[in-house]
């Protein structure tokens, strides 16, 4: 297992494998868990080489709590992708190494999919996550790289970003992975006490009872029905919740059949934010 903390050093290692060879990339935060786990199988079974990076990027986080909350594991993270290939290249920078000329994301218009759900939350946040996976997608040049459909949001928003930089790798998107009790594997999850832990399974019930419901009823009736349900739950707190495009991730008012749908749910369980979403047809 290789671990880079250094941009040169990363380059040094690539500079002697072949051009013929694909690389594949899994952008993570670390803390990692079975979701992380599940897109770097995808990784080693889709390429040759594989970088995993671990960076808590500052500069995606709207709230300096959060942030410094924000787990750091790395020495169990690495014990974690030693197990599953010591083929593994990981790259855990520090944040002097990516932010030379100070910690400041770049702007980006993308067209609307940044202002909506956690861009409306989250202010300054998908301009955050642009600049780390654009320097990112720099440092390491893959071939393709691996995004979780629970951060559905952000998975839309970097193929945006690559289409308008013109990066030329592929973006994959991996199913959620979810733990027994249908809470969607988050690294936030650590922080939830037993009982919060279980009744967060609220959330994806409720995501799954919602799309029953848009079967026959309106979005606007799924809606309310949702928001009634977390008013009548006394541990969790609903953020929002909305039925949106599947494309383009704008609120519906009314339904076309031909149309692919998605359900978007952010609930506090106490000060931890917790997100996740199904397809409802
Ligand atoms: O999904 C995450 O863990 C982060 O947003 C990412 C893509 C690694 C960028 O910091």
């Amino acid at each position: 297992m290789h671990i880079f903390h250094k941009i040169e050093e990363l380059g040094n290692h690539f500079s002697t494998v072949s051009k013929e060879e694909s690389v594949g990339m899994v952008p993570t935060m670390g803390a990692l868990h079975k979701g992380h786990i599940s897109l770097v199988k995808k990784a080693l079974n889709d390429n040759n080489h594989v970088i995993v990076s671990i960076f808590v990027n500052p500069t995606q986080f709207n709230n300096a709590e959060d942030l410094e909350k924000y787990p750091q594991t790395l020495k169990e993270d690495v014990a974690l992708l030693t197990e599953a290939s010591k083929k593994i290249i990981v790259f855990a920078p520090s944040a002097q190494e990516i932010y030379k000329s100070g910690i400041k994301s770049d702007t980006y218009n993308f067209g609307g999919l940044e202002k909506v759900m956690e861009g409306e939350f989250r202010d300054g946040h998908f301009d955050g996550v642009g600049t780390i996976v654009e320097k990112l997608f720099d440092i390491g040049k893959p071939d393709n790289a691996y995004f979780g459909e629970k951060d559905y949001q952000q998975l839309q928003i970097i193929k945006k970003l690559v289409s308008l930089k013109k990066i030329p790798v592929n973006i994959i998107g991996c199913p959620i992975v979810r733990e027994e009790s249908g809470l969607a594997m988050s690294s936030r999850n650590e922080r939830l006490t037993p009982e919060l832990r279980t009744e967060a399974s609220f959330i994806y019930k409720t995501l799954n009872d919602a799309k029953q419901k848009f079967g026959t009823k309106s979005a606007l009736e799924v809606t309310k029905w949702v928001t009634e349900q977390f008013a009548k739950n006394k541990l969790l707190e609903l953020e929002y919740f909305t039925i949106t495009n599947a494309d383009n991730l704008q609120t519906i008012k009314r339904k076309i059949k031909t149309k692919k749908y998605r359900a978007f749910i952010a609930v506090y369980a106490k000060d931890i934010r917790l997100i996740d979403n199904i397809a409802l047809n």
